[in-house]
């Protein structure tokens, strides 16, 4: 008897409870499942009522293409392309796809919106050159396709590699504007993240609520429809471990595979350590890396606009994995004629005196008798500055 007015009361608790916040607002999208789900704090103008938004300023609307646009004050109109309401974030772009030029804009800003951006800032100087610049060996100067034609490119270097671009590029170009940019690890072209502060929504969504105002009249935003066992904040860490385990196990694969490749080639006995021998394994490279001085003595070659190495048809570097451009400097190790990017090998000599790819060692003089540890250290290796610039947290 008790126990079934306790159920009662607990299924009018929960429905009341679901009913308060049900005044409110389903989700709504401008097409479907192919454009962000439109909820607290954004509302969609048309097909939302206004307090299913927290203020005009988080108002989205559709345009004709069906995108999801948001106004802001002083950036114009721009393309919403992900909402992460777990950790507050919004990735936008441009509706007509040259961000580039939308930010590079005098008048460009995020002030009087309640967004900021997701990055430090950083001053860039945007140059216009009057000839075809694919890439350049700097981590963040990127050719700007969208403003650039067949006969120009326009590029946007950090103001640290100013100096250092304007001595590679073989005539002046001119200055288009200096600006300070995001530092954001994504193309340009591909837009950028902001994210808000106000209303703090994000640890409501994390543990699986919804979030809204207390009532139809009132301005104070609450979580809604916890789940009774809550989805556990600790999904943020099963992510990282999702992405983060996997991740590993490519690199240690990676390695494997690499050091497959390398054991291939390796030449037959060549027992240079005691230890190795003893240990029972094959005697491969046992040697620590080599000096500066020494590694300055290999032949560096920087690539021409033909991108061709000189007496080789390969075009990806086997340490950092990625394609040879033109204007890239390149090593050559001698004895077994392997090339790689000089910045890439460098780092590898410094650890290994042998030649990655075939363990031939260049110089037998200046190395030193060491266990091999070459599993270790290649995990450590740079990889490309654009897979590790990917992780924007
Ligand atoms: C926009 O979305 C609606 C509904 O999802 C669809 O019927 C319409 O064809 C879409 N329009 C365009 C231009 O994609
Ligand atoms: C860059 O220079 C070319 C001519 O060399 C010109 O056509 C183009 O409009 C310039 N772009 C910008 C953004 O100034
Ligand atoms: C670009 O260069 C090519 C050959 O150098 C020339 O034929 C073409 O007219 C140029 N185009 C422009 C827009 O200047
Ligand atoms: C809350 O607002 C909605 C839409 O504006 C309205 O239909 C509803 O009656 C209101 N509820 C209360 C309790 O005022």
């Amino acid at each position: 008897m008790a126990l079934s007015q306790f159920s009662v009361a607990v299924i009018l608790l929960i429905f009341f409870n679901g009913a308060e916040s049900q005044f409110l607002c389903k989700t709504s999208s401008c097409s479907g499942r192919l454009t962000p789900e439109v909820r607290f704090p954004f509302r969609l103008k048309n097909s939302q009522d206004s307090r299913c938004g927290y203020q005009p300023d988080f108002d989205l609307f559709c345009n004709k293409r069906n995108q999801t646009i948001l106004s802001l004050p002083n950036a114009g109109d721009v393309k919403v392309e992900i909402v992460d309401y777990k950790f507050q974030r919004l990735w936008i772009n441009d509706p007509d796809q040259c961000f580039p030029k939308r930010i590079l804009m005098d008048s460009f800003s995020l002030e009087d919106s309640p967004f900021i951006y997701n990055y430090r800032l950083d001053k860039f100087t945007v140059l216009n050159c009057s000839y075809y610049v694919e890439t350049l060996p700097f981590d963040r100067v990127r050719r700007i396709k969208c403003m650039s034609g067949a006969n120009y490119s326009v590029i946007n270097v950090p103001d640290r590699d100013l100096k250092a671009v304007t001595n590679l590029l073989p005539t002046p170009c001119k200055v288009i504007t200096t600006k300070k940019l995001p530092l954001t690890g994504m193309e340009l072209e591909e837009g950028m993240v902001v994210r808000w502060s106000e209303p703090e929504c994000g640890n409501c969504e994390l543990r699986g609520g919804d979030c809204g105002f207390r009532s139809n009249s009132s301005d104070e935003v609450v979580c809604f429809n916890l789940p009774k066992s809550g989805i556990p904040r600790g999904a943020k860490y099963g992510l990282i471990i999702g992405v983060g385990i996997p991740g590993l196990l490519f690199l240690i694969g990676l390695v494997f595979y690499i050091c497959g490749k390398c054991k291939a080639f390796a030449r037959p006995n060549r027992p240079t350590s005691n230890l190795s021998l003893s240990l029972g394994h094959e005697p491969t490279s046992t040697k620590a890396g080599l000096d500066g001085p020494t590694i300055e003595s290999f032949p560096k070659t920087t690539l021409g606009q033909s991108r061709r190495l000189p007496k080789s048809n390969d075009t990806t570097c086997a340490i950092c994995l990625s394609e040879y451009q033109s204007k890239e400097t390149i090593r050559t190790i001698p004895d077994c004629g392997h090339f790689f990017h000089a910045n890439c090998v460098d780092e590898w000599l410094k650890l290994n005196a042998t030649c990655p790819v075939c363990r031939t060692s260049p110089d037998d003089s200046s190395a030193t008798s060491t266990p091999s540890q070459s599993t270790s250290v290649s995990v450590s290796l740079p990889t490309s500055p654009r897979s590790l610039s990917r992780n924007d947290d």
